[in-house]
């Protein structure tokens, strides 16, 4: 079995799946790897994202912060741009990767209701500089959530009409 992948683009990697399976490994190390691109000269802590789509793409993201501070990019949000404005909105898992040695990286809630437009039931893979990671899914991570069904489920009531 061979989950390791082809290299398709500079940014873009095809993980294999099989069985509709893949690789969290080869997920997290593909995070890794985007990490060293992270720009935050503010608060020198590199994150790096691997976002898995349907059909097997993996886009990467790095955070990218700026002078006007607010205005900084998780990685998590990077990737997933990234992915959309490639015409991907079927996500299988994303990785993240920070240098954090003892404790797994976890998405700012920014990040999560990001994800979540997506969907609730995905993986999202926390890691440890030396890869060890835990599993959890955007529904465990934004319980009780907000999402596009909710807006859809006021297209008939008062405040929507067109009276
Ligand atoms: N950051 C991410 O990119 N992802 C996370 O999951 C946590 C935080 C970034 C934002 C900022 O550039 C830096 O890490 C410090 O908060």
């Amino acid at each position: 079995e061979n989950f390791g992948g082809n290299e398709i683009g500079r940014d873009q990697f095809i993980c294999i799946l099989i069985n509709n399976r893949y690789n969290p490994e080869a997920l997290v190390r593909k995070s890794q790897e985007a990490r060293n691109q992270a720009y935050c000269p503010y608060s020198k802590f590199r994150v790096g994202a691997a976002v898995l789509t349907s059909n097997g793409t993996v886009f990467t993201g790095c955070n990218v912060e700026n002078a006007s501070y607010p205005l900084g990019l998780c990685a998590e949000r990077t990737a997933i741009s990234k992915a959309v404005s490639e015409g991907h909105t079927r996500f299988k898992a994303i990785a993240i990767a920070s240098d954090l040695e003892d404790r797994f990286i976890s998405p700012c809630g920014a990040c999560r209701q990001f994800m979540r437009e997506f969907g609730s039931q995905w993986d999202v893979y926390l890691s440890k500089s030396d890869g060890s990671y835990k599993v959890m899914t955007v529904e465990e991570l934004l319980p009780c959530s907000f999402g596009p069904d909710d807006l859809r489920a006021t297209e008939n009531t008062v405040g929507n009409s067109k009276l």
